[in-house]
C-alpha cells in the first residue's frame, strides 16, 4: 500500500496534538507548542542516464552515515573502474553537482565519501561504467545544528528467512526517510569463516528487491548484532549456546561488514559506536556485541562516551540505537537469556539507566528479539518506568511469540508492554521538536499500520 507522504506528515501533527498524554519528564524541557515544519519537498525520483546493469553492479548502492555536509557511498562491481555522478535536488528537478571518474574497486567494492554537500538537502547518485549504470540512490544530508523541522526516520532489524520477502522494507522506503536505522542481524552469516563466505551472505541479502528499494531511497545508519559474525558469538571458548570466533575471523567479518554498509569510524574502541547528528535528533549508535567481556555488555570506554554524549546533547530527541534490548524483561521472562541483553549486565545497565533518567528526550530503539514493541524500560516502580524503548523488526526472521510466553506465567502480557506486534514489520518514526513528540508506526508487509503510538520527549 502506497500512502501519500504529505498526508501522513500532516496527520502526524494533528494526531500528536490529540494523543500526547505525558508531561515532559524534565521540567526544563520546552512545553509542547506548535508543530515543527515538514522538510522541504523533493522532486520526483531522478531518472539517471544509461542502462541499468545489475550484473556489473549487483545489490544496488548504499549511502551511509549522512552528516550535514557529506555521506559515504558503497557499491559492489565487477568492472575494473567506474565513475560516480552526483545530483542535488533543485526547485525544478535534479542538477549535477559532482562527478568522480576512474574509481578503482578493492576486492570488488568501491566506497566513496562525498564531502562539501549542502545541509538538509536531497541528493541522488549513480555509479557508471560507460553507458551502463548501477541502481540510483537518493538520500538527504542532515539538518545542521540549530535547524528546526520534523525528522522522518525508519528502523528495522533481523532480515531472516522465515519471511524472505522483507516487504516492509519497501513500504518504509516509500516515505523517503531522512535515514534508516539498521539495528543488526541484517545478514545471518552463521557458519561463515572466510571473506568469501561473508561476502556471499551480504550479496545474497542485497539481491532482495525490498532491501534494494530501501537502499534506493534512504541513507543508512547501521550497527550489528551477533549474526553478522556468528550466532551468539564469543571470543572465548564456545559452548552449546555460543560460537567461539577467533580474532582473525572477527577481523574478516568486520571488514566485510564495513564494506557492505558504509559507516564512519567512531571515536574509540573498535570504531563502531558513534554519534550522528540531525539537528533536533542525535543518534547514538552502540555496539552491544563486539566489545563484550566478563560482566560487561560494552566496554567501559563506550559506556563513558555514551553517558557523556547524552548529557552534552542539545538535541530535543536522543535516540540510543542498540541491537539488543535495554528493557528489564524480568516480569515477562525472568532471567532467561538475560546475558543476551542489557538486563544481564546490571552494573552497566544501572549506569545507563541513570543517564537515561537524568537527560530529557531519550528514547531507546532496538532489534534482536523478533517482535515489535513499545515498552517501558523498567517495570512499574523502576527508575525508567516512564521511559520508552521501541523494539523494531523483525523484517523477516522467525517471530517471537511474546504473548504466548506471557501466558506461561498465567497473567498475560504485563502492562509494561504498551504495544506488542507479533508480525513482520519495520518502523516509521516522526520526531516533532515543536510538539516534543515521537510518533512511531509499525508498518507491515502489506503497508498496513499494525500499531501506532505517540510518545512525549
Ligand atoms: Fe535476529
Amino acid at each position: 500500500m502506497q500512502r501519500d507522504r504529505r498526508q501522513f506528515l500532516a496527520s502526524v501533527g494533528a494526531l500528536a496534538a490529540a494523543t500526547a498524554c505525558d508531561e515532559p519528564a524534565n521540567p526544563a524541557a520546552p512545553k509542547p507548542s506548535e508543530p515543527a515544519p515538514d522538510r522541504s519537498p523533493e522532486p520526483a525520483p531522478w531518472a539517471a542516464p544509461g542502462t541499468l546493469d545489475s550484473l556489473a553492479f549487483p545489490g544496488g548502492v548504499r549511502a551511509g552515515d549522512a552528516t550535514s555536509d557529506g555521506a559515504i557511498l558503497s557499491v559492489r562491481t565487477t568492472e575494473p573502474t567506474i565513475d560516480l555522478l552526483v545530483m542535488v535536488a533543485a526547485a525544478d528537478g535534479w542538477e549535477e553537482v559532482a562527478r568522480h571518474d576512474g574509481l578503482t574497486p578493492v576486492e570488488g567494492n568501491v566506497q566513496f565519501e562525498l564531502e562539501a554537500l549542502a545541509s538538509d538537502s536531497a541528493y541522488a547518485a549513480v555509479f557508471l561504467a560507460g553507458d551502463r549504470r548501477s541502481a540510483t540512490v537518493r538520500f538527504r544530508t542532515a539538518i545542521p545544528s540549530g535547524g528546526w523541522r520534523k525528522v522522518v526516520f525508519a528502523a528495522t532489524s533481523c532480515l531472516g528467512s522465515a519471511d524472505p520477502s522483507w516487504a516492509s522494507l519497501a513500504e518504509i522506503a516509500s516515505f523517503d526517510p531522512d535515514f534508516t536505522l539498521l539495528l543488526g542481524d541484517t545478514v545471518y552469516a552463521d557458519g561463515s569463516l572466510t571473506a568469501e563466505d561473508y561476502r556471499a551472505e551480504w550479496e545474497r541479502a542485497f539481491a532482495n528487491e525490498s532491501l534494494q528499494a530501501l537502499f534506493a531511497r534512504s541513507s543508512l545508519i547501521a550497527t550489528w548484532d551477533d549474526h553478522e559474525v556468528a550466532n551468539n558469538w564469543v571470543r572465548s571458548e564456545g559452548d552449546l549456546l555460543h560460537t567461539a570466533v577467533t580474532d582473525e575471523q572477527l577481523a574478516t567479518a568486520t571488514t566485510v561488514f564495513r564494506d557492505a554498509l558504509p559507516m564512519r569510524v567512531g571515536p574509540g574502541g573498535n570504531g563502531l559506536w558513534r554519534k550522528l547528528g540531525w539537528g533536533v535528533v542525535d543518534v547514538f549508535v552502540l555496539d552491544s556485541r563486539g566489545e563484550r567481556s566478563k560482566g560487561k555488555i560494552v566496554s567501559d570506554e563506550q559506556l563513558a562516551w555514551l553517558q557523556e554524549e547524552l548529557h552534552a546533547s542539545e538535541a530535543a530527541f536522543k535516540i540510543i540505537m542498540a541491537s539488543v534490548h535495554v528493557t528489564d524483561h524480568y516480569d515477562l521472562m525472568s532471567t532467561g537469556a538475560a546475558d543476551d541483553r542489557w538486563q544481564g549486565y546490571p552494573a552497566q545497565r544501572d549506569a545507563l539507566i541513570a543517564a537515561i533518567v537524568e537527560v530529557a528526550g531519550v528514547f531507546v530503539v532496538t532489534g534482536d528479539m523478533h517482535y515489535g514493541g513499545v515498552q517501558r524500560i523498567d517495570p512499574e516502580g523502576g527508575p525508567a518506568a516512564d521511559r520508552w524503548e521501541i523494539a523494531a523488526g523483525p523484517a523477516g526472521s522467525s517471530l517471537f511469540p511474546l504473548s504466548a510466553v506471557a501466558q506461561i506465567g498465567g497473567d498475560g502480557v504485563p502492562a509494561q508492554y504498551d504495544a506488542v506486534i507479533e508480525d513482520w514489520t519495520s518502523c516509521l518514526f516522526v520526531a516533532d521538536p515543536g510538539l516534543g513528540t515521537l510518533t512511531v508506526q509499525f508498518i507491515g508487509n502489506d503497508g498496513g499500520i499494525r500499531a501506532e503510538r505517540t510518545l512525549s520527549a
